[in-house]
């Protein structure tokens, strides 16, 4: 946040006296305005003047508002739910609304999202008090949902360049195109570790430690800006998540092939120490060092005493590391956002879900209704928490202080002066300068795992062949969070895909066949890039739901994740490599895939991609030798599937490749 950060009772003393004067100080300029017969009644009042701390300036405005507007800003709406009316904005006194993934204008260009979030932003302000209205996207590798926007390579990818420096040059990119299109808050970075590559989140991880994870905790720098600078228009809010422990859920092996989701959302059956070494050590400098704004809990739940599910506690429940260990341990001063409807799945009826989720030190709540998924959403959660506050079941200390939190981070990212989007850097979006810092981030995320007789860098005038699923499918390639929620093979995007790369670097002909039905030359050089599909959440575990989901799967249920590679990919590479004059196999995926041994060694030369989002074509850079491999493993290569959950450290360690291996090349 924009403060350097006090002590902790410092700053906690400084917020109660700041609170008490102000209210003071409020109820004088109130009595004033009535005593002087309104002669100070066009005075500014505290709250508008940006010339005071911040922490008067929420004092004041709290000091003035009714329950109905406090509860209001706790409420976050999802844009289906207002775009038709957005006078409910207005109405309900709503705080915040988001995009869910794939929730986009039509058209989905910059300037309609502007206009829209402007449009919205208006309705907030013809409130009596005129809070501004916070907005929120899932900008996890670039702004993703936005057609034009520059995508960049999964965070797993970013893991592997092990270069703090560009995540924090692709979170600034990320935030300039976020903050310029409308959104002043990404819901990133993830700070998940993922410890079980069957969970379909994997990608969105920097990587399976904790000291990895936390090197890469520059993207909350580039995306907020050094402390004071959130108001510029090329920054955002950032939210760490998911708090906490989110990838180290046990696989339940019943729960596979069900419908369910057998790890994403489930239970960490750790020990505390554990749990504490592993899910809750990122969150320490992601406050202390880089003032994260805010943070959204996990689905997940923990269970440390091992009494199974019965036992286990809710993330979004869990008032002990909320508010015991974040607020006051921590001295996290931001503000927690729920995730997605996550209060619903807390035990017990909705007024007890709102009660829990809010004593346990929830801020904010992401409660949309997405008719006609839901029947309702923030219009349940309003009239619930007026309720249980009047009831005394939730206090106004407490309401007060979510509010007071939410408030500081709308004067910090200047809001209250500037409600409208500055569009000064709209022109910017997905620019030559942005995709060529892609195109570099996707060169140095690639990581060489083998390279039989120096067959990479492929140099002189070879023609080359190149097959495989994911060769020439830029929606493959982006993976989940692009234009949909999960992701598309038939979305598309501005960029190159890995064979545009190859063709433009290769100095011999280029013959392309998907399936290597055409015929290989033998002299060629051939290069298979194979891989998954994209998938987002659980619908990516592994053994998770195929069910059809976005409109972009046109009704076709979704491919079985297995981290095992389709048999066209395979026949493909067997194709290739028995003819052609060498065979390079690229990974196009969000997690490790298994490769058999009898496949193995068919390939003279094998790279893990990742998931490298619009420029492909840094994937030729390093295979034709324009940029060097430097990638590092950010998680285990498994031998099987078997062998998951596999991280370095295990007792009897044996992956196919280790963690951290990457060959390099000049
Ligand atoms: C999802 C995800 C979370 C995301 C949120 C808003 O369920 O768990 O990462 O930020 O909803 O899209």
């Amino acid at each position: 946040m924009s403060r350097v950060p006090p002590s902790r009772h410092a700053r906690r003393r400084a917020r109660l006296l700041a609170a008490a004067a102000a209210s003071a100080l409020a109820a004088v300029l109130l009595q004033s305005q009535t005593v002087a017969g309104g002669a100070a009644a066009d005075e500014t009042p505290p709250y508008q003047d940006p010339d005071l701390p911040v922490a008067t300036r929420v004092a004041d405005l709290l000091g003035r508002m009714s329950l109905a507007e406090k509860i209001g800003q706790m409420a976050q709406a999802e844009r289906v739910d207002i775009d038709a009316d957005p006078s409910l904005i207005t109405e309900h006194r709503l705080g915040s609304v988001l995009s869910g993934g794939g929730s986009v204008p039509d058209p989905n260009t910059p300037e309609a999202w502007a206009d829209m979030v402007d449009r919205y932003q208006q309705a907030a302000l013809a409130t009596p008090l005129g809070i501004p209205l916070l907005y929120g996207v899932d900008s996890v590798h670039g702004h993703g949902n936005l057609l034009g926007a520059t995508v960049f390579p999964h965070n797993i990818g970013l893991g592997a360049t092990r270069d703090p420096a560009l995540v924090e040059k692709i979170a600034h990119i990320t935030a300039e195109e976020t903050r310029a299109s409308g959104p002043q808050w990404a819901f990133a970075p993830c700070l998940c570790v993922a410890r079980d590559d069957r969970w379909g989140r994997t990608y969105e991880s920097f990587g399976e430690t904790p000291a990895l994870v936390e090197s890469m905790e520059t993207a909350i720098d580039g995306l907020q800006g050094r402390p004071g600078q959130l108001d510029e228009p090329d920054r955002v809010l950032a939210s760490a998540k998911h708090f906490a422990g989110d990838g180290l859920t046990t696989y339940d092996d019943a729960a596979a092939g069900t419908g369910a989701y057998p790890i994403d959302q489930g239970i960490d059956r750790v020990t505390r120490a554990e749990f504490d070494r592993l899910a809750l050590a990122p969150y320490v400098p992601a406050i202390k060092e880089h003032h994260v704004g805010t943070i959204m809990p996990s689905f997940s739940s923990t269970d440390f005493n091992g009494g199974g599910t019965d036992d286990a506690v809710k993330m979004h429940a869990n008032g002990e590391l909320l508010t015991g260990w974040l607020k006051e341990q921590q001295g996290f001063d931001g503000f927690v956002i729920s995730d997605w409807r996550a209060i619903r799945q807390l035990p017990g009826t909705y007024a007890e879900q709102v009660e829990a989720s809010v004593n346990a030190g929830v801020d904010m709540f992401m409660e949309p209704i997405q008719a006609p998924n839901n029947p309702s959403g923030w219009d349940e959660f309003i009239p619930t928490l007026t309720q249980l506050v009047d009831t005394g079941d939730v206090s106004m200390a407490r309401i007060d202080d979510a509010v007071s939190r939410i408030l500081t981070a709308k004067f910090e990212l200047g809001l209250f002066e500037h409600p409208f989007t500055d569009r000064t850097h709209l022109g910017d979006i997905g620019s030559k300068a942005h995709h060529a810092v892609a195109r570099r981030a996707v060169s140095e995320s690639q990581v060489l795992l083998r390279n039989q007789r120096h067959t990479l860098p492929l140099r002189g005038k070879h023609d080359v062949y190149v097959a495989g699923s994911n060769a020439d499918n830029i929606g493959n390639q982006a993976g989940g969070w692009t234009l949909t929620w999960q992701g598309g093979s038939a979305n598309v995007i501005p960029g190159t895909t890995i064979l545009d790369g190859i063709e433009q670097a290769a100095r011999g002909d280029v013959t392309y066949s998907e399936t290597a039905t055409a015929r290989v030359p033998r002299k060629a050089d051939g290069i298979v890039v194979v891989g998954e599909t994209p998938y987002a959440e659980g619908f990516g575990d592994v053994g998770g739901p195929q069910w059809a989901y976005d409109p972009a799967d046109n009704g076709v249920p979704r491919p079985e994740q297995t981290m095992r590679l389709s048999e066209a990919d395979t026949q493909a590479i067997e194709t290739v490599c028995e003819r052609a004059k060498s065979c390079t196999v690229v990974v196009v995926s969000g997690r490790p895939m298994v490769i058999p041994p009898s496949l193995l060694r068919q390939i003279d030369a094998l790279v893990a991609s990742w998931l490298p989002g619009s420029e492909g074509a840094g994937v030729g850079d390093v295979l034709f030798g324009r940029r060097p491999f430097t990638g590092k493993l950010p998680v285990s290569w498994p031998r099987s599937v078997a062998q998951e959950p596999i991280n370095v450290g295990d007792r009897g360690y044996d992956p196919l490749y280790r963690y951290g291996f990457g060959l390099r090349t000049r």
